[in-house]
């Protein structure tokens, strides 16, 4: 069996890929040792059968007998660590969660019912290092998969709607406090309460100095924040710029026709579900039925909604999708701007098909190869 180093299990996209893996049932063909960046010889239990010790993550010599490494410690551990160990000549696989890879030449980005004959391609010729995509690019890649496979896509604006678990779990936190401060400031509230006097209290706690925001920087709960990571000199967050460019190479490595994607990008008060308003400019009139159609039939995890009242509600958002491998697809139809135009509402779980499940099913691409 392969041996596999698992590094950063225990964060929150990390514990997200072990739930998954135990569900698959992955540990059954795998040889799996956990790493540790801070508790190295401790002792875990994370397989059913036998505890594991834990080993020193920062430990070259420990990392390079594994075949495979998958880190979900966060971009500076691979920043650190994937060059000293590829500088003593170990030819392992490197599978990341993590950013810092994927826009290098020598690393693709990894969403397997999108791009895997690509992957297939790559491995042949000894590609060693495989990233899993930025949460809302394989969301929404999965979403509109069926648009994809018939070419029909000229360009996407995508306008997000982003949970908090895409910044964190201490921000998750961040964000359940907020919420609780905000309604510990409604005591008071009563049938006959006056909205404007809650509203009042609202606003107020919100723009307290007492107000918890250490991490947002500004209020969530209640609100919005309209920028997402850093800001770029053209103007994009580095999250909207994502949106393009790892777009264009997840496409490009498969033979899809490219196209461009922007749009705004913006958190929300969700705790682990992205949402996308997607405006798709179509390269032909097609008929809406047909459309509905190849988007609902592409891959086994859209669930596609009927554009109507009832179901949109019912089925196509945050709670309604959380914890789930589905991504909910609907509001599908034509807009009255212009020709060709097409709107797409999609819910899809940051955690997993956002963030873990790209890299497990990697994994699972490699251990069934044997190497
Ligand atoms: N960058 C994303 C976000 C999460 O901030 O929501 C990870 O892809």
């Amino acid at each position: 069996m392969l041996k596999v180093g698992i590094i950063g299990w225990r964060g929150m996209v990390g514990s997200v890929l072990i739930q998954r893996m135990h569900e698959e049932n992955d540990f059954e063909s795998i040889d799996a040792h956990f790493f540790s960046t801070s508790q190295s010889g401790g002792k875990v239990r994370i397989l059913k059968s036998q505890e594991s010790t834990l080993l020193d993550a920062f430990d070259a010599d420990e990392l390079i007998k594994m075949d495979i490494l998958l880190s979900c410690q966060g971009g500076d551990y691979t920043k650190k660590m994937l060059h000293p160990l590829r500088e003593k000549n170990w030819s392992g696989h490197w599978v990341d969660a993590a950013s810092t890879l994927r826009m290098n030449s020598d690393a693709m980005i990894v969403l397997d019912p999108i791009n895997k004959e690509a992957i297939d391609k790559a491995i042949e010729k000894g590609n060693k290092n495989w990233v899993g995509g930025n949460c809302t690019v394989s969301l929404m890649l999965l979403a509109i998969h069926g648009l994809i496979k018939k070419d029909l896509v000229e360009w996407v604006s995508s306008m997000t709607y982003q949970a908090a678990s895409g910044a964190g779990a201490q921000n998750m936190k961040e964000l359940l406090i907020q919420m609780g401060e905000l309604s510990g400031s409604l005591d008071n509230i009563k049938p006959d309460s006056s909205i404007l006097d809650l509203d009042k209290d609202v606003q107020l706690m919100m723009n307290s100095e007492r107000f918890t925001k250490k991490l947002f920087n500004a209020p969530l709960a209640g609100s919005l924040i309209p920028w997402i990571d850093e800001e770029l000199e053209n103007g994009q967050s580095r999250e909207e710029w994502k949106g393009g460019v790892e777009t264009n190479k997840i496409l490009k490595s498969n033979g899809h026709k490219a196209f461009n994607v922007d749009g705004l990008c913006v958190r929300i008060g969700a705790m682990r579900s992205h949402s996308q308003a997607l405006t798709i400019k179509l390269n032909k009139d097609y008929p809406i039925k047909e459309i509905e159609l190849l988007i609902a039939s592409a891959n086994p995890w859209v669930n596609f909604v009927p554009n109507n009242k009832e179901k949109s509600i019912k089925n196509l958002s945050p709670a309604a999708v959380s914890g789930k491998l589905s991504i909910s697809v609907g509001r599908v139809r034509k807009l009255n701007v212009g020709e060709n135009l097409l709107s797409v509402f999609t819910v899809g779980d940051q955690l997993l098909w956002g963030a873990a499940e790209p890299v497990r099913r990697m994994l699972n691409i490699l251990t069934n190869i044997k190497l």
